[in-house]
């Protein structure tokens, strides 16, 4: 499993958004994580199908990790595949049809995933699991950027690489919330290989140099896990 750096622009300024994010992709990032939040899945609101495209132009080969925090998902995946997204995850609380929400997202041409809560067990993604390009598992309450780890989601993490070996799956496995210098090398001796960070990123600094820093520590991690 190849480590990846997927800075989430949640914590980018959003006045120069396409150069922080040409800055963290600079710097290591090679998957770009769009946080997609309605107000209602989640208590926030963040950026739509038109901000996408526009994002879109000015990064044509970037790979984009769409991260829907919404209702209604299958309302909007046709309009987010229309911008350009190559992957889309959707939560499993939010999806009363996850299997058709799956497909739909496939239909589209675009990697289907499944993202779930901190209060959300692995195993009630056992019967997707094989439909699926990657799992996010949340290590915070989604919603905001800059929160603390939820250490618990390191055994979710472990308990997916383990159901991932013995089913002799290929899913990759995303974490998404409070990745930090203090938090990466942990993360990545639970399993995960899909690494989002926002805060640590573009929370203040140099982004290029912020970037390449936790992409190094998780690397490090990555030469020493068992
Ligand atoms: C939270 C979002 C995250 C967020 C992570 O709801 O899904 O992608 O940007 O932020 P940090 O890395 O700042 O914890
Ligand atoms: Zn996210």
């Amino acid at each position: 499993m190849t480590i990846e750096l997927a800075p989430s622009i949640l914590s980018a300024n959003f006045a120069r958004l396409a150069d922080d994010a040409k800055a963290a992709l600079e710097g290591g990032g090679t998957v770009l994580h769009l946080d997609i939040m309605d107000g209602h899945f989640v208590p926030n609101i963040t950026i739509g199908p038109p901000v996408v495209a526009s994002l879109r132009r000015a990064l044509p080969d970037a790979t984009f990790d769409c991260h829907l925090m919404i209702e209604n998902p299958d309302n909007y995946i046709p309009a987010f595949a229309e911008a350009g997204v190559n992957w889309i995850s959707v939560h499993q609380e939010a999806c009363v049809h996850l299997h058709r929400t799956l497909q739909l997202i496939e239909s589209h041409g675009c990697k289907p995933a499944v993202v779930i809560n901190p209060a959300t067990p692995v195993h009630t993604l056992d019967e997707v699991l094989d439909m699926l390009h990657h799992v996010l598992v949340m290590s915070v309450n989604p919603g905001f950027g800059a929160q603390q780890f939820i250490r618990e989601s390191l055994n979710k993490i472990k308990t997916l690489a383990e159901v991932r070996d013995s089913l002799g799956l290929s899913f990759r496995i995303e974490v998404d919330g409070g990745v930090a210098l203090d938090t990466v090398e942990d993360i990545v001796r639970a399993g995960a290989e899909l690494l989002v960070a926002g805060n640590a990123v573009f929370g203040r600094g140099d982004i290029r140099e912020n970037a390449k820093r936790l992409l190094g520590a998780a690397r490090a991690a990555m030469l020493t896990r068992a």
